[in-house]
């Protein structure tokens, strides 16, 4: 069965292979499988068989669509927590805050190290696996690096991480350094350590594991696969998800594109891409209906996960919005936090990064891009546990130029039953 690599700029294609950039042109490949040889293979039927399966690697939300993911890898290279199978969520105060009636949350933080890096990973670590790779790396605002640190030890791989100093949640980076990566601080931000792990990778021969790397990206379509199983086959008006470095905007279209040639869906749902304001180059490229993306300089939010001003993947994300119909929006730090205080108070809980999706679910509803009426669903990235001090900085009124308008109860320093009977 042929698999092939294509570049997205030139359109040359290459073997599967340790190769993430054209040797032609520099551009960035596309995983193309014979779709074709698959559809014999699969159908819905098959993929409702494995729901609850206790086989490996079935038990997985990613590896249940194998075929779809990766269908070259052998049992034997699959390294699987398992991840997925993540919940959609629904709750009052979410449908209050945005006007949605049928809004829901796809939690992508009940993934094994709390995002939905692991999906992707899975799928990144198992090729690196297939092509004998000890050593692989990426740059991170936090949660690739957890995640690849804990998929790579999994694996009996080193891994080296290059992440912005001071600039990552403490979640993150004590996970990257429990599971045992080597932590490189970069002086600069994130597109800094983006261009010195892709550096290192091509002088020094180490696997990269960004979302440049395409297996991440084919990892990553399960979060759609299954959200169309959850929905019984059915799709959603609305896909509204946070974008950073667009890794998953890219992913959501390839997945929609093949389910739909491969008559799994009827119809494509539109996907909204929400970026930070502060750091918003995906949203300006579309605003302006440019053909290049302009980097911004020193991307700011206190969404720490999308402090991203020239992410990679914005050919593929452009790709995505197109084929979807779909928009790119942003939102500002004190709407990203006011809707992150929405759903943690619902007790679903995420991280800051991860509330842009309803944030910007709430304000397509009022600029009348979104009907009430129509079914939206929110990706949820990230765990809230990852950042606790935004959240507990939010609470206290300590974030510089954001107000908590959504405060929950203050904290009572003097415990008493007379303090406990004024409360209640
Ligand atoms: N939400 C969370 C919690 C993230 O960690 C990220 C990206 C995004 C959203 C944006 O997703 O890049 O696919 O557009 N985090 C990366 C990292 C950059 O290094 O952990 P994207």
């Amino acid at each position: 069965m042929g698999i092939t690599l294509r570049c997205i700029d030139c359109g040359k294609e290459f073997e599967p292979s340790r190769i993430y950039e054209c040797s032609n042109c520099g551009g960035i490949f596309d995983v193309v499988p014979d779709l074709d040889f698959i559809r014999e293979k699969i159908s819905k039927r098959l993929f409702d068989s494995r729901l609850g399966s206790r086989e490996f690697p079935y038990r997985s939300g990613v590896w249940r669509f194998r075929e779809l993911i990766h269908p070259l890898v052998k049992d034997k290279e699959i390294v699987s927590r398992p991840e997925g199978d993540t919940n959609l969520y629904s709750h009052k105060k979410v449908i209050q805050y945005t006007g949605i009636e049928n809004i829901f949350m796809k939690h992508e933080g009940e993934n094994p190290t709390g995002s939905f890096k692991d999906r992707g990973m899975t799928a990144g670590i198992s090729e690196a696996k297939r092509l004998g790779m000890n050593l692989v790396a990426c740059a991170s605002t936090g949660n690739t690096s957890a995640s690849m640190a804990a998929y790579a030890s999994m694996a009996g791989m080193r891994s080296i991480v290059f992440i912005p100093e001071g600039e990552i949640a403490f979640g993150k980076l004590s996970q990257a350094m429990a599971y045992g990566a080597q932590v490189f601080q970069v002086s600069g931000n994130f597109d800094d350590a983006m261009s010195l792990v892709q550096k290192s990778s091509r002088e020094l021969g180490i696997y990269l594991l960004n979302s440049i790397n395409p297996w991440r990206v084919e990892g990553q379509k399960s979060i759609m696969f299954e959200l169309i199983q959850q929905l019984n086959w059915s799709s959603p008006d609305w896909v509204v998800v946070p974008a950073g470095n667009l890794g998953n905007t890219s992913a959501f279209g390839k997945a929609f594109d093949e389910l739909e040639k491969l008559e799994l869906i009827e119809e494509i749902p539109r996907i909204a891409s929400i970026q930070a304001t502060g750091a918003d180059p995906f949203y300006r490229t579309w605003k302006e209906k440019k053909e290049e993306l302009e980097p911004v300089k020193d991307p700011e939010t206190i969404a720490t996960a999308i402090k991203i001003g020239n992410p990679v993947s914005w050919k593929k994300a452009l790709r995505t919005i197109k084929l979807t119909n779909g928009i790119v929006e942003e939102v500002t730090d004190q709407e990203i936090m006011d809707a992150k205080a929405v759903i943690d108070s619902s007790g679903i809980g995420c991280e800051p990064a991860s509330a842009a999706s309803v944030a910007g679910a709430k304000k397509l509803v009022e600029s009348g891009m979104i009907d009430k009426k129509e079914r939206v669903v929110c990706i949820i990235t990230g765990n809230i546990l990852k950042d606790p001090d935004a959240t507990i900085n939010y609470h206290l009124g300590k974030l510089k130029g954001i107000s908590p308008r959504f405060p929950n109860n203050p904290v009572v320093i003097e415990a008493s039953l007379d303090a406990v009977r004024n409360v209640i």
